[in-house]
């Protein structure tokens, strides 16, 4: 299994911050944001990490984590000219992930959870995860049935049918990448991931597990003020255990 964060894009939700700064460079309490979706990639045992990132601050993210040494893995690096759409991730990187199955995660996407099963016990096909969340308007949304079928998987629709959101990881075999190229722009001019993951959808092939743990997508100012508050507070608990201990 190959990994491929996603770290493209402009933020132009997040402006004035990503005005002078990638996204996914911006603090999460005392990490870089795009450490915490390397390090889920890391603990769920994958090793060779490709990393797409904009052209404007490509230089930083190379400085910031350069060969992957530090971190015991391999990084691998793709420069996506123009943000268009989270499926384009596996264009970019259908050389990297050659014959392999890959879990791509988006670089604004924090977990505290472990994905370590569900990406040992892949064999083929796909495998998304869901959130009950209480703003599904502003994700991928699926529909299950009372046997938790998938009925369909929707992006950002205007009248969710469902409070689940499909979070930012997702686990494919190699066919993702063509399945990304037959997918064709949406309305906002985006090859969107809720297609490719209804291709396997459509042939039967796709699993869905919940996140158990937290999940955050930081793309907000709301969002990325929570995770900071959380992560500072799981810090304090973590080190008052150990000083306890
Ligand atoms: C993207 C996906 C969406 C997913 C979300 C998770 O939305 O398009 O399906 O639920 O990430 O963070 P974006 O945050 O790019 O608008």
């Amino acid at each position: 299994m190959k990994g491929i964060v996603l770290a493209g894009g402009r933020a132009t939700r997040l402006r004035p911050l990503t005005k002078i700064t990638s996204k996914q460079l911006l603090p999460v309490y005392n990490k870089p944001m795009i450490f915490y979706p390397i390090q889920t990639l890391i603990n769920a045992g994958i090793k060779e990490i490709l990393i797409i990132i904009a052209p404007d601050y490509a230089g930083h993210f190379l400085n910031l984590l350069g060969s992957g040494k530090d971190f015991g893995v391999r990084f691998t690096y793709e420069i996506q000219e123009e943000p268009r759409g989270l499926a384009d991730a596996f264009i970019v990187g259908e050389n990297f992930i050659g014959d392999d199955n890959v879990a791509m995660i988006l670089g604004d996407n924090i977990f505290d959870d472990d994905f370590s099963e569900s990406i040992k016990n892949f064999n083929k096909g796909a495998m998304v995860f869901a959130k009950k969340v209480p703003d599904a308007n502003r994700y991928g949304v699926i529909e299950f049935d009372d046997n938790h079928n998938v009925l369909s998987i929707v992006e950002k629709p205007e009248h969710p049918k469902s409070d689940f959101a499909m979070v930012g990881l997702y686990i494919l075999d190699n066919r993702a990448s063509k399945f990304a190229k037959a997918v064709q722009p949406s309305g906002r001019g985006e090859i969107e991931i809720v297609d490719v993951i209804n291709s396997y959808r459509e042939r039967g092939e796709l699993k869905v597990d919940f996140v158990r743990g937290v999940w955050e997508d930081a793309g907000t100012f709301d969002s990325l003020l929570r995770i900071n508050n959380y992560m500072a507070d799981k810090d304090r608990s973590e080190k008052e255990r150990k000083e306890n201990a």
